[in-house]
Formats: C-alpha cells, sequence, structure tokens
C-alpha cells in the first residue's frame, strides 16, 4: 500500500510522514533522500551535472535504498550517502540535478522497485501525481509561506531573518511550480490538508483518521 505525501517546500512532509509511518507501522520512504544521494555521488566524483545527457554515467549507475530499522540509507554504488545529503553543496545542486530527465527516470525506478515489497509512506513533489498516481491514499499537504518561513527559521537557529527566509521559499515555489519536468501539482483524488495553523500531532491525527477510514472502507 502506498500513501504519499506531496506539498511545498518546509510544509512539513518529511515529518509528518516520519510520525504517520511510525503509527501505522509503514516505512517511511523519503524521495528527495534519492536526488540528493545522486548529487552527492557526482560531486564526491567530480562529475559535472551537464555531462550527463552525453555519458552512460547514469546508465552504470546502481542506486540503492535500505532501510536500517525505520532509518532510511541511499546507496549510490554501493557508497552509503545517508550522512552527506544535506551538505550545503548537495542542497544546492539537487535542484539542477533533479530536472535532468535520465535522473528522474533513475529515481522513479528505484521508488517503484522498493514499492513492490513494502508499504509506504512516501513523502516528496510528484509523487501522487506522477510516481504512484494510483496510490492508495493521498495527501497534498499546504502551508502559508509566512508560517513556512518562521518553522524553517526556527530549523535553521534563528540564523537568518524571516525576510531572506521567506523570499529563498517563494523563489523555490515559483520553481517547484513552473519547472517543466514533474512540477509540484495536486494530485488527482488529493487529499489536502492546511497545516498552516495546525501543530504537527494535529496534522497526523488529521491523516491517521483519514487512513482509518480508509481501510475501514476497503476491508
Ligand atoms: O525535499 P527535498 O528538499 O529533500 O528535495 C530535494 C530536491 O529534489 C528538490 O530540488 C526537489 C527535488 N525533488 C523532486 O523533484 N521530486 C521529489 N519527489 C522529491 C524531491
Amino acid at each position: 500500500m502506498i500513501i504519499s505525501i506531496d506539498g511545498p517546500a518546509g510544509s512539513g512532509k518529511s515529518t509528518v510522514a516520519s510520525l504517520l509511518s511510525k503509527k501505522i507501522g509503514f516505512i517511511h520512504f523519503n524521495s528527495g533522500s534519492l536526488y540528493r544521494a545522486i548529487t552527492a555521488h557526482l560531486i564526491s566524483n567530480d562529475i559535472d551535472v551537464n555531462t550527463l545527457d552525453n555519458s552512460s554515467i547514469l546508465e552504470n549507475i546502481s542506486l540503492e535504498v535500505k532501510f536500517d530499522n525505520t532509518v532510511q540509507h541511499t546507496y549510490v554504488n554501493g557508497v552509503d550517502y545517508t550522512n552527506d545529503l544535506r551538505k550545503p553543496n548537495v542542497s544546492t545542486l539537487t535542484p539542477v540535478v533533479s530536472v535532468n530527465k535520465k535522473v528522474r527516470a533513475l529515481v522513479d525506478k528505484t521508488q517503484r522497485e522498493i514499492a513492490k515489497n513494502n508499504n509506504l509512506v512516501i513523502d516528496g513533489r510528484d509523487i501522487g501525481s506522477y510516481v504512484f498516481p494510483s496510490a492508495e491514499i493521498k495527501f497534498y499537504l499546504d502551508c502559508d509561506i509566512k508560517e513556512r518561513a518562521k518553522r524553517r527559521q526556527k530549523e535553521l537557529n534563528n540564523k537568518y531573518s524571516l525576510k531572506d527566509i521567506e523570499k529563498m521559499l517563494f523563489e523555490r515555489d515559483e520553481y517547484d511550480k513552473n519547472k517543466k519536468v514533474a512540477p509540484l501539482i495536486i494530485p488527482k483524488n488529493a487529499f489536502i490538508i492546511d497545516s498552516t495553523n495546525l501543530t504537527i500531532e494535529q496534522v497526523v491525527n488529521k491523516m491517521f483518521t483519514h487512513v482509518k477510514q480508509f481501510k475501514l472502507a476497503h476491508n
């Protein structure tokens, strides 16, 4: 069974996906980690992203995901990049790497393989719309940009001004919504949750109730 959670940057997808997955005994699968791991691999092997289309680099990459209890580990060619995924240089280059069609094809294939044998709560940008359009349950987690900026500021230990973070999120939203490959959209049949005035627990409880209702209706 697949439960997808899509939504804009900073809406809390990953946090609620992790909590919901524990509550219902599913695996939490973070799709952004796959794009980040490929980027970390390119950086550590000095591979220019612009060379990907005219080489067989991606055809020869092995991308693997393993779960150690509930912790996701993402490997490229046998190297575990889990600890590198949030490094600033990886974060900066991942948006560029993630619009490459060959990269997306590789990530999509890997995600679909994992879904064959696991019950997943999977968060990302194109999960319910493109990767798993027939996911049993789809959520779209929204949140006002000002509230997202406040949350991000706290995460970053108040190192940046609210205005700067809001600007960064605005640019990110525009980029995600308007990109030609897999733009961020509200997936068809998605249950929309606006988390602006909700705590994390309230969001997770709403999702949990929805999952219970779905299970009752389908058992
Ligand atoms: O959610 P994140 O910040 O870890 O995502 C990293 C990058 O990968 C970001 O540029 C968006 C992209 N991404 C995507 O295009 N599709 C997904 N399903 C998940 C992430």
